[in-house]
């Protein structure tokens, strides 16, 4: 990986094996981008890929030529108001009213490493060999704001990470309205454009549409990152698929409003921006104070969109996520919520424990209701101390006995959110965030506390880290279940009310920043009703989240692999639960439920003891599976075979990172008669070595070469009319085998 610098011409090349990032200061002193794919050769000079010609209309920079205009320039941070017209990466109100930036280059520095970025989750290097990072400062000369662009180029990957910091030197206040963390500018738009998008229980999935003239956007306006759009945008050449073809993910480490655009002007070049969502959104710069963006992640692949899977799942798995537990087979756990909702005591979940510990759990997780008056939806968030009523010694007690048996003991919390009817709102009716004389709507009857004050973020720290200093908790479930309304903090005033959004995130990071330092053991699930902060910046703290409330098999199958474009296998939350399954009613054979949830975190949603023996042993046997392969699945790579969505087989992979053992997972949803011969191609093999293959834990005969495999495909026929082999059992609806190869 390299940066070199050109002073005879201002021009900057980020570089490693896999990619070349080039860019230059224009002629009017500001930043101009020349080229963003795959590695090319360095030279002194790539001003040729600089255009400037004339079109008509355009409004022109300099007094003595036509052909200077913003307009057709690719620029690295765009700005409107001049010759741009397009949507701009930053916006700054001043004093006078103009909302006009000229942020021209003054100087940069290049640093080994990555330096981290305050009060933000962001990817990391763990030593100065890892990555270089350029710092490119410009400024404004009339109002002495400066921009500071900050870019890493990692040793491996095609990956570049960027964000943007703003410094008022000026004398006076100004506002700023709109700050990208990513802003790029493409020489065309022949791309597909890859959104994944859904709502609560079908939580992102894959929309795939051609960019046109015009604006292609996704966003939040939720105060969370949302089940409804991810803040990831990929775009891939038309030709491009999963294995083959250029494909540009960009992914943003945040958890709040955000917007992610691709705006295709009248001469087809393509402009991204990403960062925190404008609307609503503004922050008083005084004189002397800096404003930090969040950062944002790209990632350029020639492999397609399994490689640039790959490139996030290694960087988010091993540079994003921190901690104990970042590199850690994750314990197979079971959790109380669809055996018992609000609806147990402590004898109803020391049975369930019982029986899950029987069969090889290794923790027990206990979720909403044992605190305060909580026993429905409608009372006692905000009181972190348990009932007595349902736990007499308390979650220490209950704790004790649970590790008695020999599992470890994990909590639910809810931190950010309060019932009226709690102590904790009796108490403090102010700390909600709501706005002066406008009704307050809620969501699950609860209100979001405001986050954005620090005094609010402390009292939740000393009750969570009260109990956690009494009891022996190992594992915590952060949840969030609702949405921002009124947004508004009686602690601000009238002009930093565009600020709370994001205050708000900060103070959640700074809550997890605490909790994750004082007990570095502990391993953090974060959640939002399943699946509605699944985002880069939570995994920054939680190595793992609730991947969706949607526990049937058939669902999460779309849900995990959409998730997967972007998210790690180790990510992603995922349990077996019971049927009929309580959220779409079907009830699908126990083999498959598992054989989804093994891709993934790994766990169950159900009372071991309401199963017959037959499927007691069928849990063993599965917790068995697990423990041996976890390893490979939640740390190996992963590849999507076939997607689940409009067919009816699906499929997906792990190998092994010396690729002599793999993990395939094959899906039908419904069985039929006489169902055509079927193959599928596996990936990721090593082409030289000869695999023996398990199916269902039965050896088939012979040895097959990794390059067979991949390219003549593996068998995967079956009867499907109800006349299997001998020893071959008969299809069904909902049916899956797992296959696991070994070298
Ligand atoms: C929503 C979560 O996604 C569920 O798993 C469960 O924890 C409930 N909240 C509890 O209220």
């Amino acid at each position: 990986m390299h940066i070199y610098y050109n002073p005879g011409n201002h021009t900057f090349h980020l570089c490693n094996r896999d990619i070349s990032y080039i860019m230059t200061v224009l002629p009017n002193g500001q930043m101009g981008q020349l080229y963003f794919g795959r590695r090319i050769h360095h030279k002194d000079d790539f001003s040729y890929l600089l255009e400037t010609r004339l079109r008509p209309m355009s409004a022109s920079v300099f007094d003595d030529s036509s052909l200077f205009s913003m307009e057709h320039i690719r620029q690295e941070y765009g700005l409107y108001g001049t010759t741009d017209f397009r949507h701009p990466a930053v916006e700054i109100l001043q004093e006078n009213g103009s909302r006009i930036s000229d942020f021209v280059y003054r100087e940069h520095e290049i640093a080994d490493g990555k330096p981290p970025l305050d009060g933000l989750p962001a990817t990391y290097t763990e030593s100065p060999q890892e990555a270089k990072t350029l710092l490119l400062h410009l400024e404004d000369p009339l109002t002495h704001i400066r921009l500071t662009l900050l870019y890493t180029i990692f040793a491996w990957g095609g990956i570049l990470t960027r964000s943007a910091r703003l410094t008022n030197h000026g004398a006076h206040s100004v506002q700023l309205t709109r700050a990208m963390s990513l802003c790029l500018d493409l020489p065309d738009c022949d791309w597909e454009w890859l959104q994944f998008s859904g709502a609560w229980s079908r939580e992102r999935y894959p929309k795939l549409r051609p960019l046109e003239q015009g604006i292609t956007a996704v966003d939040s306006l939720r105060g969370h990152s949302s089940h409804h759009q991810n803040p990831f945008l990929v775009l891939k050449r038309h030709t491009a698929d999963e294995t083959q073809g250029e494909v540009i993910g960009c992914s943003l480490v945040y958890s709040g409003n955000f917007l992610a655009q691709a705006q295709v002007d009248t001469y087809d070049t393509t402009r991204i921006l990403l960062g925190i969502h404008p609307a609503g959104f503004s922050w008083k710069l005084e004189p002397g104070a800096s404003f930090q963006t969040p950062e944002a992640v790209m990632v350029h692949s020639v492999c397609g969109l399994g490689g640039m899977s790959r490139t996030f799942h290694t960087l988010y798995r091993e540079r994003l996520a921190r901690g104990f537990w970042r590199d850690r087979e994750r314990p197979i756990l079971i959790n109380n919520w669809e055996a018992t909702y609000f609806d147990f005591t402590q004898d109803r979940l020391l049975d369930i424990a019982k029986a899950a510990k029987d069969c090889g759990v290794e923790l027990f997780v206990l979720d909403d209701g044992w605190f305060g008056k909580r026993d429905n939806e409608r009372r006692g968030l905000g009181d972190w101390t348990p009932n007595p009523q349902r736990l007499a010694q308390g979650i220490a007690g209950l704790a004790e006995r649970i590790t008695a048996l020999g599992l470890r003991f994990g909590l639910w919390f809810e931190p950010e959110m309060v019932n009226r009817d709690s102590d904790l709102f009796r108490a403090h009716p102010d700390w909600v965030i709501e706005t002066p004389g406008r009704h307050s709507s809620h969501g699950r009857f609860q209100y979001v506390l405001d986050f954005s004050r620090a005094e609010v973020v402390d009292h939740i720290y000393d009750r969570m880290a009260k109990l956690l200093r009494e009891a022996d908790i190992s594992y915590i479930k952060w949840d969030m279940n609702r949405s921002i309304t009124e947004c508004y903090s009686g602690a601000l005033p009238a002009d930093r009310q565009g600020e709370v959004f994001h205050r708000y995130i900060l103070g959640v990071y700074s809550l997890y920043e605490r909790l994750t330092a004082a007990f570095p053991h502990i391993l953090f699930e974060s959640c939002a009703s399943g699946g509605g902060r699944f985002d880069p910046g939570l995994l920054y703290y939680a190595p793992q989240t609730w991947t969706s409330d949607d526990s049937d098999a058939v669902e999460r199958l779309k849900i995990q692999y959409g998730t997967s474009f972007c998210y790690p296998v180790s990510s992603m939350g995922s349990h077996v639960s019971v049927v009929p399954n309580h959220q779409v009613n079907r009830i699908t054979p126990l083999h498959t439920r598992a054989n989804v949830a093994y891709f993934g975190t790994f766990g169950y949603e159900l009372d071991p003891g309401s199963l017959t023996d037959e499927e007691k042993c069928a849990v063993k046997e599965q917790i068995a599976f697990m423990k041996q392969y976890r390893r490979l699945i939640q740390f190996g790579d992963f590849y999507r075979l076939a997607s689940p969505f409009g067919r009816n087989t699906a499929a997906w992979m792990c190998v092994s990172g010396d690729r002599r053992t793999a993990v395939i997972g094959w899906y039908r949803i419904l069985n039929g008669t006489n169902l055509p011969f079927e193959r599928i191609r596996l990936q990721g093999l090593d082409p030289e070595l000869p695999y023996e293959i398990w199916e269902d834990n039965t050896r088939r005969g012979g040895i097959y070469y990794g390059d067979e495999l991949m390219h003549a495909g593996l068998i995967t026929s079956d009867a499907s009319a109800g006349q299997p082999l001998p020893g071959e059992r008969p299809g069904c609806d909902f049916d899956s085998r797992i296959f696991v190869l070994q070298a």
